[in-house]
């Protein structure tokens, strides 16, 4: 079967819609972009295109690589202290002159959309409430969620271990009571790995990593690659048209994962909302 990311994103994108109406406040997103890499021109664009299909403020501020580490700070520190601001996300990765670690440290974790801050992923690691959950991964477990899928005492296994999915998401399926294992670049012999997975998340940007043979029947596959192929399709790790008669349950790419990433980015925003204007 094949999962419906874009269903799924589009009922809680109009949940969302129906619940910020009741407000006089706007929920407010600013979001920071300080790279020349061409797909996060189009992930902010879009990011920007859905805070205002909700009635979200949304704030862009766009650089170019003249930006210093000062002004950045000087910039965070001011969207920290604004109150119309209810959630601040940089887009990564930065330029390579700017510090990551530094500029995702200085964001208010009350206002850390992307759930990045150390504060947040530490309260997700241990299993507590983070502010917000880190959008890809609080959007896969959704996915599963909306078709049933069971993940307790299952064994997932996420390959790809960055801060963006791949670790976070092996400790959200670990609080859900999954066997996790987290696989990356120099595990050696994937395929006995994937044989075993119940549940497969693949965050590498490998095109066709995944081919039918490593996949057991009835596996789930999460596919959170996006590769964009010469020819100009998207494709993305998993080798969809042959692991789909495999598995049983998959998701495609564009329209899987992707989508979910979005929903969740405006479902967090409106959560911080909530908590900065609790009386
Ligand atoms: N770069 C790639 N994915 C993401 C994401 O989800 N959030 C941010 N801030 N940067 C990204």
């Amino acid at each position: 079967m094949i999962i419906d990311g874009k269903k799924v994103a589009f009922l809680i994108l109009e949940e969302l819609k129906e619940k910020v109406k009741k407000f006089d406040k706007k929920p407010g997103l600013a979001v920071i972009l300080a790279n020349d890499d061409p797909s996060s021109r189009i992930y902010v664009a879009s990011k920007e295109k859905h805070s205002l299909n909700l009635g979200y403020k949304s704030c862009v501020y766009r650089f170019d690589n003249s930006i210093t580490q000062g002004k950045l700070t000087e910039l965070i520190h001011e969207l920290n202290e604004n109150p119309d601001i209810n959630g601040i996300l940089v887009q990564l990765p930065l330029y390579s002159h700017l510090n990551e670690s530094e500029i995702i440290e200085l964001i208010d974790p009350r206002k850390d959309v992307d759930g990045f801050h150390p504060f947040n992923i530490g309260k997700l690691y241990a299993g507590f409430n983070p502010y917000a959950v880190c959008c890809t991964p609080k959007g896969i477990v959704k996915l599963l969620k909306a078709y049933n899928i069971k993940i307790e005492g299952k064994n997932a296994l996420v390959i790809g271990r960055s801060n963006i999915v791949g670790k976070p998401v092996a400790s959200l399926l670990s609080n859900e009571n999954a066997t996790v294992t987290l696989a990356h670049s120099k595990t050696q012999n994937l395929k006995e790995y994937t044989k075993n997975a119940d549940i497969i998340v693949s965050a590498t940007g490998k095109a066709k990593l995944i081919t039918s043979s490593m996949v057991k029947k009835g596996a789930v596959v999460i596919d959170v690659g996006i590769i964009k192929q010469d020819n100009g399709r998207l494709v993305g790790d998993v080798d969809f048209e042959k692991v789909k008669d495999v598995a049983s349950y998959i998701t495609p790419v564009p329209g899987g994962v992707g989508p979910m990433t979005i929903a969740c980015l405006m479902e967090n925003t409106f959560e911080l909302f909530l908590l900065h204007n609790k009386r």
